[in-house]
């Protein structure tokens, strides 16, 4: 009988066994010779979560539900809730694998987490992870070490060894918990690890005092906590990508041919090769205009759906309309990405995502109209104009041939409607093509995306007297006729031709006509006076209105009651400003700004100005606005732009800048187009520590911290000496000195933004810093912040700098100039600075102060290096040609001769600061 069982036992287990590995390719050959696609029915029993996180097929459970043993994943259930690994039963998918989004998400979030235990006398531990298979590998890992008295060690090779950090003892009591929590090297220390194909990490923790010690450590107290007696090693984030590996096959084309193995099995998928880590790969994708899952049988559907599946859908927010193809509810608009929220209907707030205030929406002519003054941050389907903060939209990221290729799909159902290109027209990324549109074709007009909604245009009443004569309108077109016989005239406004008067005798019409004539002419004259009498009270009427509005009377009394400011800062008058720019003549456009569009003009005394009209400000901004115009009017540094004064008889209130001639860091760095002038380290350096002062001036200096929120490089202008001058306050905000952060809609600009402030949208002073690292890289590696490397793939420049700063020397990543100008030194500290400027947390970053002073310490180093190699000084010369008119307390030359330090080898930045504390200024 137990014989019997043994047996029945065993032959279970093979039988498992057997299903496993058939079940371990659903695309494999069965037996029969067979071949099973996964789709929908043959995926059905599947499951397809796991607690609250999703899955789905190459991923599974069970029997026939994943692609190879690679992906199975486990569900344990033996926590609450249950958690999901993948096979190897140790990492953890901590976010949900999901395809109905358009694929670019860069991969899985998982953890895993090491606890081991110590024993006395061993004073090295070995801590490592592999990636669960040939499928994966790891790309943005940041990881928090815990235990005491010891230095963690990166094995990244057999033969190199990299310090990550290193861990104290807590004084007592402190658990691993409350250590975990700030992770300061106390108890725990934390780091990040670079971007790039990583399958498997080693660690090692050495302790760091002698045995003795250490000995003694274990002898003594009772009551410590577990930091005394392991160490771990625990996921604070960490993603992994994942392809499908090539077998023996080169390319997506081999994969393709067979059918048995081929992943990417939906219509409209497509394959792209990926060299991840060591394995080749493959990766399905939907695509252009598809989104779905690419790995099963009909699992990319079209982006785009022409037929809302509701009826009855609400068409307006307010006095908004949301025509289709854009919706307010799930199930009205054609896409995902155009569904609106109509926040307030009784307001009209309209929002896309959650910061962005949509005000229009025009089919016609495929505009969105945003009115807050967010850099905004939209998918693939939008493009911003250059002009205005329009933005273009597209309904698919497709041609029109393609599109047409699939009419289930295709936007464009009205009769008489036509398909269209749109083009992005910003300046830095201008014709590239983003999609396409619809349109009704000419003498049609109205929504082209629903049936018949391109109407014909009755062109003789749109446009009366179009013809002159009578006017004929057609299906899409119109004519026009004469009437008929000598005599008749056609009357425009009985739309008929009418036989005319008999002509009067011809004295009495010189007579009458002489009268009329007259009376004519004066009736118009008074009239004209009249009217423009009229239309200057009405204009006045509407100036005095919206000064009242701007609360110009509170910002008078703010001004006044300041007498510093009251003779700098100065409300204009619009009449004044009209003069200044040949009423806001299109070609005294500078740019536009990330909040409005900036004209020059010069003023009745000669001063040059840069004048900023602002993007729509809500009511409720306005005091915000008066604040810190009131503020920045009061500002008076060097390094900042200098603003002198206001006018608030317009709608949005205008700024009146100081005029700073030659352009921005930005243009001189990148733009080839510039006036050939380079700038030699000596400068960058320079004007990244004027920058860097300004803004520590912004942040401590005034009565209240002021928070730039938009620091880049194209926002640091560079004057006639070219120093710089921070400017674009659009985006700041005051806040009172004992505040340290508030939270607010998330603004600034992509490739400069800090990625903690656009997580919990805390701003706090180090999103300033986060951003300056990002200058200082651009500085140092001449690069744009989103550059497109020599492969064509896009990058962003601080995780790129990040990931190779850890791997390569950093004289390799920077740009050639600087390595010829700077010493290798200086090329180090200036990396690490920004290193330390871009931590993911804020509070492990330096202040503005602090960065300046460590620029301070280094030119003031470069300085004293020079001054010992030229003593007759011819070369100085050259040095500080620029400074040479420049007497402030900031200038090279005082802090040059002013420093007093042995040369030595900087140890770490730190030092730096301490050391540079004790520069006299
Ligand atoms: C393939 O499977 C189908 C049903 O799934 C079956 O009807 C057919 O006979 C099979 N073909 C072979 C060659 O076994
Ligand atoms: C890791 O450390 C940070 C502080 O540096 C902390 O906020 C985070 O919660 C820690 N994560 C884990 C998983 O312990
Ligand atoms: C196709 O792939 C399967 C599974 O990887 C393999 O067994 C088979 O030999 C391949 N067929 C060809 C023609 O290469
Ligand atoms: C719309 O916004 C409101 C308030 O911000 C939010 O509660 C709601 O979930 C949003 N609705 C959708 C569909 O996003
Ligand atoms: C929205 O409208 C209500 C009146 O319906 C008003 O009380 C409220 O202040 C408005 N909210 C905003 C943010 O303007
Ligand atoms: C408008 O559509 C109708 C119906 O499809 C068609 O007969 C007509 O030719 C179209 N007119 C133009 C100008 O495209
Ligand atoms: C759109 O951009 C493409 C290049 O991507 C260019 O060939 C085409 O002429 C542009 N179209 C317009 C209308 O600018």
């Amino acid at each position: 009988m137990g014989f019997l069982a043994h047996d029945a036992a065993l032959l279970i287990v093979v039988l498992i066994l057997v299903l496993r590995c058939a079940g371990g390719g659903a695309a494999a050959v069965q037996a029969s010779g067979n071949v099973t696609i996964p789709s929908t029915a043959t995926l059905a029993h599947c499951p397809k979560m796991c607690g609250d996180i999703i899955f789905d097929y190459p991923f599974g459970i069970g029997t026939g539900c994943f692609r190879d043993p690679d992906f199975e994943v486990i569900c344990n259930h033996s926590t609450q809730p249950p958690r999901l690994f993948l096979n190897d039963g140790d990492t953890e998918l901590v976010d949900g694998i999901s395809f109905s989004l358009p694929a670019n998400s860069p991969g899985l979030a998982v953890a895993f987490s090491r606890s081991i235990p110590m024993i006395s006398d061993v004073d090295v531990y070995n801590v490592s992870w592999t990636a669960p298979g040939r499928s994966f590998v790891a790309s943005q890992i940041q990881l928090n070490f815990t235990g005491c008295d010891f230095d963690i060690y990166w094995l990244r090779d057999i033969d190199s060894r990299a310090l990550v950090c290193a861990v104290t003892c807590p004084s007592e009591g402190i658990t691993e918990t409350i250590a975990r929590q700030s992770c300061d090297g106390i108890g725990c220390c934390s780091s990040t690890f670079p971007t790039g194909g990583i399958s498997s990490l080693k660690f090692q923790f050495v302790r760091r005092n002698s045995k003795v010690e250490g000995q003694a450590r274990t002898e003594g107290k009772t009551n410590r906590s577990s930091l005394w007696d392991r160490i771990s090693v625990e996921t604070d984030f960490m993603l992994l990508s994942w392809g499908v590996v090539l077998d023996q096959q080169p390319d997506c084309a081999a994969a393709a041919k067979n059918k048995t193995s081929y992943a990417c099995v939906s219509e409209h998928s497509t394959c792209t090769y990926e060299l991840n880590g060591i394995y080749p790969s493959y990766m399905c994708k939907c695509r252009d205009g598809y989104n779905g899952n690419p790995h099963v049988l009909g699992g990319c559907l079209p982006g785009y759906n022409p037929n809302p599946q509701k009826v009855n859908c609400s068409r307006s927010c307010g006095s908004i309309s949301v025509p289709f193809p854009f919706g307010l509810e799930e199930g009205c608009s054609a896409r995902e990405e155009f569904l609106l929220n109509c926040t307030d209907a009784v307001n009209s707030t309209l929002m896309y995502g959650w910061d962005q205030y949509v005000s229009e929406i025009n089919v016609g002519k495929g505009i969105m109209a945003i009115s807050s003054d967010a850099f905004p941050v939209f998918g693939t389907l939008y493009a911003q104009s250059t002009a205005t903060q329009d933005l273009h939209w597209a309904v698919a990221n497709q041609s029109c041939q393609q599109a047409q290729q699939d009419i289930s799909a295709y936007a464009c159902v009205s009769a008489n409607s036509t398909c269209l290109g749109v083009n992005s027209t910003e300046k830095f990324v201008s014709n590239t093509y983003v999609g396409y549109r619809c349109k009704c074709v000419d003498g049609f007009d109205g929504n082209p995306y629903i049936l018949n909604g391109c109407q014909d245009i009755d062109e003789c009443e749109t446009t009366p007297g179009i013809c002159g004569g009578p006017c004929h309108n057609t299906v899409g077109g119109y004519y026009c006729t004469k009437c008929p016989g000598k005599t008749q005239y056609y009357d425009t406004t009985k739309k008929q031709c009418t036989q005319a008067k008999r002509q009067p005798s011809l004295l009495f019409g010189i007579v009458i006509g002489f009268g009329a004539g007259f009376g004519i002419l004066l009736l118009g004259l008074s009239t004209l006076l009249f009217a423009n009498r009229w239309r200057g009270e009405v204009e006045k009427k509407q100036r005095r209105k919206y000064f009242l509005e701007n609360q110009g009377l509170l910002l008078e009394q703010l001004i006044s009651s300041d007498e510093n400011a009251s003779d700098k800062t100065k409300i204009f008058s619009l009449q004044e400003l009209e003069k200044a720019t040949n009423n806001f003549d299109n070609t005294r456009i500078l740019g536009r700004g990330g909040h409005g569009m900036v004209y020059k003009g010069i003023l009745s005394d000669q001063r040059v100005v840069a004048i900023k009209k602002s993007m729509i400000i809500k009511q409720s901004e306005i005091n915000e606005f008066i604040n810190e115009v009131a503020i920045l009017s009061q500002i008076n540094h060097r390094n900042i732009v200098k603003l002198f004064g206001c006018c608030l008889e317009t709608k949005v209130p205008l700024l009146v800048y100081d005029f700073v001639p030659n352009g921005s860091l930005y243009q001189i760095l990148h733009s080839a187009t510039s006036s050939g002038f380079l700038l030699s380290w000596d400068d960058c350096l320079r004007i990244a520590t004027e920058a860097a002062g300004a803004l520590s001036y912004l942040h401590s200096s005034a009565s209240v911290s002021v928070f730039h929120r938009d620091v880049k490089s194209s926002n640091i202008l560079l004057d006639a000496n070219y120093t710089a001058k921070v400017s674009d306050f659009g985006a700041s905000r005051l806040v009172s000195i004992d505040q340290t952060h508030v939270s607010t809609l998330v603004q600034g600009t992509l490739g400069y933004l800090d990625p903690e402030y656009y997580h919990t949208g805390q701003l706090n002073e180090k999103s300033d810093v986060y951003s300056f690292g990002v200058v200082l890289l651009e500085l140092l590696l001449r690069r744009e912040p989103i550059f497109t490397s020599e492969s064509g793939s896009k990058h962003n420049l601080s995780s790129y700098f990040l990931w190779e700063f850890k791997t390569r020397p950093i004289k390799e990543i920077a740009a050639t100039q600087v390595r010829e100008e700077a010493s290798e030194e200086e090329i180090k500290s200036v990396a690490s600075l920004a290193e330390m400027c871009l931590r993911l947390r804020g509070e492990e970053r330096p202040t503005m102060k602090e960065v300046e002073m460590a620029l301070q310490t280094m030119r003031a180093k470069r300085f004293k290096s020079y001054q010992a190699a030229h003593e007759n000084g011819k070369e100085m010369h050259g040095l500080i040609r620029l400074r040479a008119k420049d007497s402030s307390d900031h200038s090279f030359a005082q802090v040059g001769y002013s420093v007093d330090q042995p040369s030595q080898r900087w140890c770490s930045l730190e030092q730096e600061f301490i050391s540079s504390g004790e520069v006299p200024r």
